[in-house]
């Protein structure tokens, strides 16, 4: 088999970034991303973690069609019933069964001698066949696992029908040459091998989650589960991007492909980066701002006589769209949907007409509207969601002298409008605490961050925050050319997304 299956988990591992949460509706619209990047597998999520995962997952099993499925799953009777319940609408689902494998793990957290787990991995994954004949398989912590009891633990769960055996490194403990051996020996010694696919998953602990992985894949591993920019627990999971590139840049050495469309790696990254507020640092392989920029003289002197002196992939093959027109206050409508579907987006008539007029009024106030700010605008555009407050006005005053004031107006349930001002120890603690004298849902702000989307004074502002309750968190993101109306608005996104979340779990989101 000379093609690699590219399984995604944004959706689950991703989501599972400490600070990113992503709601229903934002699963579904990186799902259908995943769909046109052509991934093979998407992991929706994890159908018994929470009403909301199982949602997630149904929502997607329903409306995306062309890829497998999967829903992540605990290796117990009552999950793996749960996880089809979520699943079985989908035109090709897939079980993915867990279970820890390493002594460390066995000895500390479950409790479990070999021999048990090997006979729960059997069990569970007779139980999930019932339902679905694809079924995936995990032995947790296999890295720093004995390789032999990996050999035992493939080979049986294979015998019992898994279809797929994932081979994760959990804690990214791995190094290429020792995991490639782990990987060669499951080859060596399972002797019914031939009948299931081997996939890597491995963590970025110690950045080496994509060496890894392609090193898994040159001892014969023919899957590899991986996300969109590397999100993921703690360090992260292997990038999607970096092993679809490298894979294809390196056809030479691997001599393997895969089924992605690489055109359409640049909006999944942009996407997710937009969706779950986790920026993408500069330097980043493949998608980061400066991927693509030669800054040496030399380098910029070869790109311009031919680029293959300095550049081994064409900006192009991954989607960047090449900046042409800048747009202004005297472009219409029709400029502005040209460009924006020269920057991939696909939006609906009235997402169309909100980003129009925001477009619009931005041109009023700077002169040259630049593909940067329309990312910007259509991220705004991307994150709305039902509003239970809208903001209307923020008035401040602030300095070194005076004591900082808000004034704040939103509009509230049925059209009420609500007024109120507070003192805060800077402009935005003023406004925030304004709002919350309004709103009175009790959180905390973990996380504040404001950076300018384009260079120049009267750029964007872009505010990203998160806020937290009841241990569960919500990202907000606000953009204006002033940032005081830039991080009320995040703080508004923030605080809308929670009481959503609240009212569709039947929980009062107000102090009573
Ligand atoms: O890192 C891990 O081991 C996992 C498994 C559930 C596959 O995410
Ligand atoms: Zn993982």
């Amino acid at each position: 088999m000379n093609r690699v299956i590219i399984f995604d988990t944004t959706l689950r591992d991703g989501e599972q970034a400490a600070g990113g949460s992503l709601n229903v509706q934002e699963k579904l619209q990186i799902a259908k991303q995943l769909e046109c990047l052509s991934v093979d597998v998407i992991e929706a999520g994890f159908p018994v973690s929470s009403p909301g995962d199982f949602t997630a997952v149904n929502t997607i099993a329903k409306e995306v069609r062309t890829p497998i499925i999967c829903g992540l799953c605990h290796a117990n009777p009552k999950a793996i019933d749960r996880t089809w319940d979520a699943l079985k609408v989908a035109a090709r689902p897939r079980i993915h069964l867990f279970l820890s494998a390493s002594d460390v793990h066995l000895v500390y957290q479950l409790k479990k001698s070999r021999d048990e787990i090997v006979e729960l991995a059997y069990a569970s994954i007779v139980r999930a066949k019932k339902y679905t004949d694809d079924i995936e398989f995990s032995p947790m912590d296999a890295s720093r696992t004995e390789p032999e009891f990996i050999y035992r633990i493939v080979q049986a769960v294979i015998d019992a029908g898994a279809t797929t055996v994932n081979i994760p490194d959990t804690v990214g403990y791995a190094i290429p040459g020792e995991f490639g051996k782990l990987i060669g020996g499951i080859f060596k010694n399972v002797t019914n091998i031939k009948k299931a696919v081997i996939s890597v998953h491995c963590h970025n602990d110690l950045g080496l989650a994509v060496a890894n992985s392609l090193e898994a894949v040159k001892q014969g591993a023919r899957q590899v589960e991986c996300t969109i920019n590397g999100i993921g627990e703690r360090a992260g999971n292997a990038s999607l991007e970096e092993i679809v590139m490298a894979i294809k840049t390196r056809q030479d050495f691997f001599k393997l492909s895969t089924g992605v469309n690489t055109t359409e790696i640049y909006n999944a990254s942009r996407l997710v980066r937009d969706l779950t507020g986790f920026s993408v640092q500069p330097n980043k392989a493949i998608v980061g701002g400066n991927a693509f920029r030669h800054q040496s003289g030399i380098h910029q002197d070869g790109v311009i006589k031919m680029p293959i002196t300095y550049e081994i992939m064409d900006p192009k093959t991954v989607g960047i769209p090449s900046s042409s027109l800048v747009l202004g206050k005297l472009s219409g409508r029709h400029a502005f949907r040209e460009r924006l579907s020269e920057l991939g987006y696909h939006l609906t008539e009235d997402s169309f007409n909100r980003a129009f007029q925001a477009f619009k009024d931005l041109a009023e106030k700077k002169k040259e509207v630049l593909d940067k700010d329309i990312e910007s605008l259509v991220a705004e555009e991307q994150r709305t969601v039902a509003e239970t407050y809208h903001l209307d006005r923020i008035q401040v005053t602030s300095g070194d002298r005076g004591i900082p004031t808000a004034a704040v107006r939103l509009i509230g349930p049925g059209g009420k409008v609500l007024e109120d001002a507070a003192l805060g120890t800077g402009p935005v603690d003023a406004v925030y605490k304004t709002i919350n004298r309004i709103v009175q849902v009790p959180n905390t702000l973990t996380e504040f961050s404001v950076k300018s989307v384009t260079e120049g004074i009267d750029a964007i502002g872009e505010v990203v925050i998160r806020i937290e309750s009841d241990g569960i968190t919500y990202t907000g993101r606000g953009a204006d050319t002033d940032i005081i109306v830039a991080s009320g608005r995040a703080y508004m996104n923030a605080l809308n997304r929670l009481i959503a979340e609240r009212q569709s779990a039947g929980k009062p989101a107000r102090k009573s």
